[in-house]
């Protein structure tokens, strides 16, 4: 898969190096270029912003830059379908159904919106040539979409074949059907007081399947109930 991440913070995916990501970079299985804004501006302060039309408070992004960098990635992509996504407090809702869409994608564009967000022509030009998506992390608001781009780099990227050692740790997690994890232990069997639970050293794979899904049960029924089909 390909990916590349238009911002004016390029040093912040420098974490994207390292861990799983860094080597599924290493292997080719994952093509991630991450660009500078500013190098698409023409200007001795490199200018990316601007007062917004109307008034109000903030700067909005200008579209040039914006143009120019998204016209140059375009014109070096081998994929017939990219996707352009912009992170928004406005968007639809990332979970992991997208990741998984995502996943199957040959290139997404990321572009980090910054400040009061992107000049809107960005969007409604690329709109009537490439699929864009406007995708939002969660309901809160961030500072720009740095942070909602790295994490949705990680969900899909682990989701793409051969990332991830071993496939069936993928299985069992979180938001993989409706229930939450079951929790996990390991060794030492005592610690500070606390003793693994019990069942997990029966040698009982049944016993251990049972009160691994009851306890997906209890704690999605405690802390997510609105995961829960209705009663
Ligand atoms: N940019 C600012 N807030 C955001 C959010 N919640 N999700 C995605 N991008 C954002």
């Amino acid at each position: 898969m390909r990916v590349d991440i238009v911002t004016i913070f390029p040093d912040f995916f420098g974490v994207l190096d390292i861990s799983l990501l860094g080597k599924a970079r290493g292997t080719g299985l994952l093509d991630l270029r991450v660009h500078d804004l500013r190098d698409f501006t023409h200007d001795r302060h490199r200018t990316v912003d601007d007062t917004p039309y109307g008034g109000g408070a903030g700067m909005v992004m200008k579209p040039e830059p914006w143009g120019e960098a998204i016209d140059s990635i375009l014109e070096s992509t081998d994929a017939a379908d990219p996707l352009l996504i912009v992170p928004s407090p406005a968007g639809t809702r990332f979970v992991q159904t997208t990741a998984r869409e995502l996943a199957e994608e040959e290139h997404i564009i990321f572009a980090c919106g910054r400040y009061e967000g992107i000049d809107q022509r960005v969007v409604d030009h690329y709109s009537e040539r490439i699929r864009v998506e406007l995708v939002s992390l969660g309901d809160y608001v961030l500072n720009g979409g740095e942070v909602a781009v790295m994490a949705m780099v990680e969900a899909v990227g682990r989701l793409i074949p051969g990332v991830v050692g071993n496939p069936e740790s993928l299985v069992e997690e979180s938001h993989e059907g409706a229930l939450l994890e079951y929790p996990s232990y390991t060794k030492p069997s005592a610690w500070r007081g606390l003793d693994v639970p019990p069942v997990l050293l029966s040698g009982n794979h049944g016993a251990i399947e049972r009160w691994r899904h009851e306890q997906r049960v209890e704690r999605t029924q405690r802390v997510r109930p609105d995961l829960l089909p209705p009663a």
